[in-house]
């Protein structure tokens, strides 16, 4: 595996690079929207077409935080979701859910034929399969509920994949893409006409008509903030979903040997599969395994071993070319928050716990923020309102989730070894006191120390070391920081306090 690549997605390594200037001086729109990510570069568009102007201020690069680090698959298949949502929101909540999420699908492939976008949007079926009998039960109840929500689902044995399963939800009219090109396409169409991207552009302050960042200021008469988690404490959405983080390969495979779907397995481990045509004329596997928790080496490395074991044994795959880990959010009762921070509808737009599945849901999110950001209101809105009286489902998986991040406030996850960070070899981590104060430091190949403050700057739990990426990872809410600190993903905006250590 070639190292340059070894801790990027591929994704990120394929797609072309985006070049859009940093935010500079004041400026005066309808919208600002902070994160250029799936939902915000799609609610731009969709204002943009309304006639408004917009500014999307993204802290990094368009398109390449958690979108492009996804498997990319455009679903509404999205495990046995729509059974809970059954249970959790009553019939027609579910069927709202399935429409979002089946015209989502319609307005990607639409948005990219009609702006050409070469994203290698492509029709696929999507499959969520059981390999044992014990699932069996709940994927013909999903294909039943399903069929009357009026997705397009029927019951398969054989879906396509080298071992056998019990039983298969097939959905028809799916699709996967090229997540970089598609949000470097889409947000190419966005500046003009009193519009704007800016990238590299770290939004550090906001007010619900107002964002700054260390260049510049943009007014407005609202701010949609569409960074996956609401930055800082806005509307203490971190409290209502809690993260989740997965190992993710892209290995060549033969052709004759790539399967032709896209898939999720229920059972565990568990597995999600699709392939991806390269422009070197590769054909990709692109495999996800099961969640580990932010910053636990050991868990992380278990991870990658599954998958590329899995990826080698059942469709002959090499050593991955790339290797890469993602996290998202599962909300508390099962639907993403997509709305007004507050019930009074006058804080921030926010959209956020998409589960793993916010391409289609970050779509959804796109579509009715920009509504809500226009004044208008959206026939999906109430299902997804971001200040909805949660129900208790999940109430016990979420006591259990903050009883950890209490667990983590008070002590965090400390290197019991090495005793010092002279101990470490070069491309080694740790996290240890030093004068009594929690330090992370990394020796770099040159043999270089670099040294951080290990507590987080969100709400001040520990950070761990993410191995594969090389980035410190914080349990409790999500936040990701570089090796220097700088911020990676919220709900943190302020870097790791640099430390000066031998
Ligand atoms: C392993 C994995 C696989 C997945 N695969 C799929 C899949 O196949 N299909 C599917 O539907 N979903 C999938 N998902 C989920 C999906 O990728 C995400 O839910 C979705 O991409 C989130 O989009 P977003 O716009 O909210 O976030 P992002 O893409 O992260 O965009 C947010 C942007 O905000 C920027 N930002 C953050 N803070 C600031 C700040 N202070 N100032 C300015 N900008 C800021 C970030 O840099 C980022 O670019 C997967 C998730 C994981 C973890
Ligand atoms: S992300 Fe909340 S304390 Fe670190």
């Amino acid at each position: 595996m070639s190292d340059r690549f070894n801790r990027l997605s591929y994704w990120i390594v394929t797609a072309p690079t985006t070049e859009f200037p940093q935010l500079a001086g004041e400026l005066d729109v309808d919208v600002a929207i902070i994160g250029g990510g799936m939902v915000g570069i799609t609610a731009a568009r969709l204002l943009k077409d309304a006639g408004l102007s917009v500014a999307v201020i993204e802290a990094r690069k368009v398109g390449q935080e958690v979108t492009g680090k996804s498997t990319a698959k455009v679903t509404s298949q999205h495990n046995l979701a729509y059974g809970k949502l059954t249970r959790t929101f009553g019939e027609d909540g579910a069927r709202t859910y399935a429409e979002a999420n089946e015209a989502a699908i319609r307005l990607m492939a639409d948005l990219a034929s009609r702006y050409g976008i070469d994203c290698d949007f492509e029709p696929r079926a999507a499959y969520t399969y059981a390999r044992g009998e014990q699932h069996l039960e709940a994927v013909e109840r999903e294909v039943e509920v399903t069929q009357r929500l009026g997705l397009p689902a029927s019951f398969t044995r054989d879906p396509g994949l080298p071992f056998p399963v019990a039983g298969a939800i097939r959905f028809d009219n799916q699709a996967q893409f090229h997540p970089c090109k598609y949000l470097a396409g889409l947000a190419a169409t966005i500046p003009g006409d009193g519009c704007h991207v800016f990238e590299q552009s770290r939004a550090i302050d906001w007010e619900p008509t107002r964002v700054v960042t260390a260049g510049g200021t943009v007014t407005s008469r609202a701010v949609i903030m569409a960074t996956h988690l609401p930055l800082g404490q806005v509307g203490l959405f971190y409290a209502e979903n809690y993260p989740h983080m997965h190992p993710v390969i892209a290995a060549r495979v033969d052709p004759a040997r790539a399967p032709d779907g896209m898939y999720i397995s229920l059972d565990e481990p568990r597995h999600s599969v699709r392939t991806h045509r390269g422009d070197d004329g590769n054909t990709y596997l692109i495999v996800t395994g099961p969640s580990f928790k932010h910053g636990h080496v050991d868990e992380e490395r278990q991870g990658f071993a599954e998958i590329e074991r899995f990826a080698a044994e059942h469709f002959g795959a090499g050593a991955p070319d790339y290797r890469w880990t993602n996290e998202d959010y599962t909300p508390m009762d099962g639907a993403p928050f997509i709305g007004w921070s507050s019930s009074a509808r006058n804080g921030y737009l926010v959209a956020t716990g998409f589960n793993a599945w916010g391409i289609t849901n970050g779509t959804v999110a796109g579509i009715i923020l920009a509504a809500l950001a226009s004044g208008r209101d959206h026939e999906w809105a109430s299902l997804f309102d971001a200040s909805r009286v949660k129900p208790i489902a999940g109430a016990k998986e979420f006591a259990k989730q903050n009883l950890e991040v209490a667990k983590e406030l008070v002590g965090g996850y400390l290197t019991t070894k090495p005793h010092s960070f002279d101990e470490l070899a070069p491309g080694e981590a740790a996290v240890l006191k030093v004068s009594g104060e929690n330090v992370a430091a990394f020796r770099d190949e040159q043999g270089r120390l670099h040294a951080v403050s290990a507590v987080c700057t969100h709400m001040g739990c520990l950070v761990g070391w993410n191995e594969n990426d090389r980035t410190w990872d914080c349990p409790c809410h999500g936040s990701r920081y570089e090796i220097s600190g700088e911020v990676i993903h919220g709900p943190t905006y302020k870097p790791l306090e640099k430390k000066a250590i031998g």
